[in-house]
């Protein structure tokens, strides 16, 4: 039997080459994302590789379980949760709609906390000795700081952040692996999903299968936090002894 690994946001992105280097390293897919068509593209490019696909909009109520049932009905176990699905929204938090921010929410927090408790026993009960089994999460460079004019998108991947940390700490006396990948500014739909293309967040990118690169052998060597790109660590470190305020100040400044 072969491992299994479920990647919400597998249609675009960081999430679509994150899919691409568990198939290399012999992981059957499970994707999940609302877009069939380029799930189907993906499938098809991964040639004979098992991928099985599960269109779901993960801003749904009960969208996880959903995920959850579907998985079970096909006789499948994973045993690499990759919660990758999320996106942002650039705006003044009080002329943002409140609904696409509790949208945001649920994509972000709701549906990667959900299908992480409900996909943890059966990957904390996988039996694959030297293959790596775990969740990698993916959060932010905002997960470090506020951010205003992106205020919920900063405060949800600091929540992801702090959970994952968390869990670390909670699994730390099983082989269950938790990462949490803290991308920079990524070229991918991401900005111009948010409405942020014309901010300077986007003068300096990294390419998605970079970022994704730096994602999975961080997973696969078991670390905890992984920041990718010299400037992105350089910028990540300095947070830590700056006032919060003044990391507010800045974040607003590449925000506009
Ligand atoms: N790009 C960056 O600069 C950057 C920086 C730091 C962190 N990140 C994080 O990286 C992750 C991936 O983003 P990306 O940069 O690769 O952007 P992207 O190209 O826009 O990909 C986002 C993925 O999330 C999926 N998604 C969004 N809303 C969804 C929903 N309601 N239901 C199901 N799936 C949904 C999209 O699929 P469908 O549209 O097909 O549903 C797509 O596959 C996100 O969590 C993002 O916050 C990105």
């Amino acid at each position: 039997m072969k491992p299994t690994a479920l990647i919400t946001g597998a249609s675009s992105g960081i999430g679509e080459e994150l899919a691409r280097l568990f198939a290399k390293s012999g992981y059957n897919l499970i994707v999940v994302a609302r877009s069939e068509n380029k799930l189907n593209q993906l499938k098809e490019q991964l040639d004979e590789h098992p991928v099985t696909i599960i269109p779901q909009d993960l801003s749904e109520h009960g969208a996880a379980e959903s995920v959850y049932r579907k998985v079970k009905e096909l006789g499948l176990s994973i045993t690499v949760l990759v919660n990758n699905a999320g996106f942002g929204l650039n705006g003044q938090f009080e002329e943002l709609s409140l609904l696409h921010q509790q949208k945001m929410l649920r994509v972000n927090i709701n549906a990667l906390t959900e299908l992480t408790h409900l996909f943890l026993p059966e990957i904390k009960a996988a039996r694959f000795r030297s293959i790596p089994k775990g969740v990698l999460n993916v959060a932010s460079t905002a997960a470090f700081q506020p951010g205003p004019k992106m205020a919920v998108y900063y405060a949800s991947k600091a929540y992801v952040l702090s959970l994952s940390e968390a869990l670390v700490e909670e699994l730390k006396e099983t082989n269950v692996t938790i990462s949490t990948l803290c991308p920079g500014a990524t070229e991918t739909n991401f900005f111009r999903k948010a409405h942020a293309d014309h901010t300077k967040l986007v003068k300096n990118t990294m390419s998605a299968e970079t970022v994704a690169k730096s994602g999975f052998l961080g997973f696969v060597k078991g670390k905890r936090v992984i920041v990718p790109g010299v400037k992105n660590k350089g910028m990540v470190y300095a947070s830590k002894f700056f006032p919060r305020s003044l990391s507010a100040k800045l974040a607003h400044y590449v925000d506009s």
